[in-house]
């Protein structure tokens, strides 16, 4: 009898000591997402753009073929590493009204096709600036208090993991499109612009709760077939000049990122750079089971996205698991799960 009363309790204390593991062992209780079309899961749906993809092919790899909003065949970034922490399978856009704060509480995007970190970015194609974004998340932030008590949101709020992936518009669809800016700054100069806004917007992110923070920078944007496509006299090769841009935009990004760790209490804010992985992928097609990387999936790709990214092209690709891009600025599905394979055990490591 007194055996078996024993044998009980160690039953019970184990399985409190495992419980208690398990718990703190995935302590990342959503994923909350900002930036641009490398993450966003449909907000432009419900703004009044001309940049959306919330009709095929868009989507046709997705669950049920569904065209989401996402700019690609199937899943973005997110969505993997959201999987990878357990949280869930596919983040939610904020403005989606097929979504409540229900499902945000384990995580939402509030992301925008076409935006930037300057103001004058959202504008040329009439996105969510960033600023707007974080507005966004103060109204979730209520939302979730309202939702789930101000205790339970608190730790919410503090615990969960900040994606953050943008820059590649500033530079692509505004500063080397429109005068403005060249005007104002050289190229060097408007790196530190960006990166200020960064820095600000990291700030102000704190200042709200958030402490778990991913930043990506920029890939090698000069390879996108677009850019490839409009490289006439480097004979459509990637455009070299873009690529180093990207690469001194990430390195002061990096600096950013140390600057603020040591600054801001308990923040850790992880430099997520994807640029090697892509460039292998470029480099090296192969090897990861690509066929084409010049040219996207989509229409002739090389310079459709969007609405020119039509279903009714016969030119489009029937199998978009050998192509490094799907349309002509953004990645196929299988790009963006190899560069989020590359990227979990990192965040894995820093933050569950
Ligand atoms: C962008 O616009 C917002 C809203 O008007 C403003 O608060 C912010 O200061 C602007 N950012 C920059 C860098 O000009």
């Amino acid at each position: 009898m007194r055996l078996i009363y024993i044998c009980v309790l160690w039953a019970i204390l184990i399985t409190h000591v495992i419980l208690v593991a398990c718990k703190t062992r995935n302590n990342v209780p959503a994923v909350i997402v900002f930036g641009d079309s490398s993450v966003d899961s449909g907000n432009n749906n419900k703004i009044a753009t001309l940049l959306k993809s919330n009709f095929k092919p868009y989507g046709r790899d997705f669950e049920g073929g569904r065209p989401t909003g996402r700019f690609c065949n199937g899943r973005v970034p997110p969505d993997f590493i959201a999987e990878a922490f357990g949280v869930k399978k596919n983040i939610p856009a904020y403005l989606d009204p097929a979504y409540n704060i229900d499902d945000f509480v384990t995580g939402v995007c509030f992301a925008s096709a076409g935006t930037g970190y300057d103001n004058a970015t959202s504008d040329v194609l009439n996105v969510i600036p960033l600023w707007k974004e974080i507005e966004f998340y103060k109204e979730y932030q209520a939302k979730l208090r309202a939702h789930v008590g101000e205790e339970k949101a608190n730790e919410i709020i503090s615990e969960s993991l900040y994606l953050i992936s943008l820059g590649t518009n500033d530079f692509l669809e505004n500063y080397y499109i429109f005068p403005t800016r060249q005007l104002h700054f050289t190229v060097s100069q408007y790196q530190d612009f960006l990166v200020d806004i960064a820095e600000k917007f990291v700030r102000k992110l704190h200042s709200l709760g958030a402490r778990k923070l991913s930043i990506t920078g920029l890939v090698p944007i000069g390879c996108l077939p677009l850019e490839r496509a409009t490289n006439i006299f480097g004979d459509h090769g990637c455009n070299k000049k873009y690529n180093k841009v990207a690469l001194q935009f990430n390195a002061k990004l990096e600096k950013m990122i140390y600057k603020v760790n040591k600054e801001l209490p308990q923040l850790k804010a992880l430099s997520a750079n994807a640029y090697d992985i892509v460039f292998d992928i470029i480099a090296r097609p192969s090897f990861y089971g690509f066929e084409v990387t010049e040219k996207a999936c989509c229409s002739t790709g090389t310079f459709e996205m969007s609405y020119l990214c039509s279903d009714k092209n016969p030119l489009t690709c029937k199998d978009a698991n050998k192509y490094v891009f799907w349309d002509a600025f953004h990645p196929t599905e299988k790009t963006n799960r190899i560069a989020a394979n590359y990227l979990i055990p990192k965040l894995l490591a820093a933050f569950r």
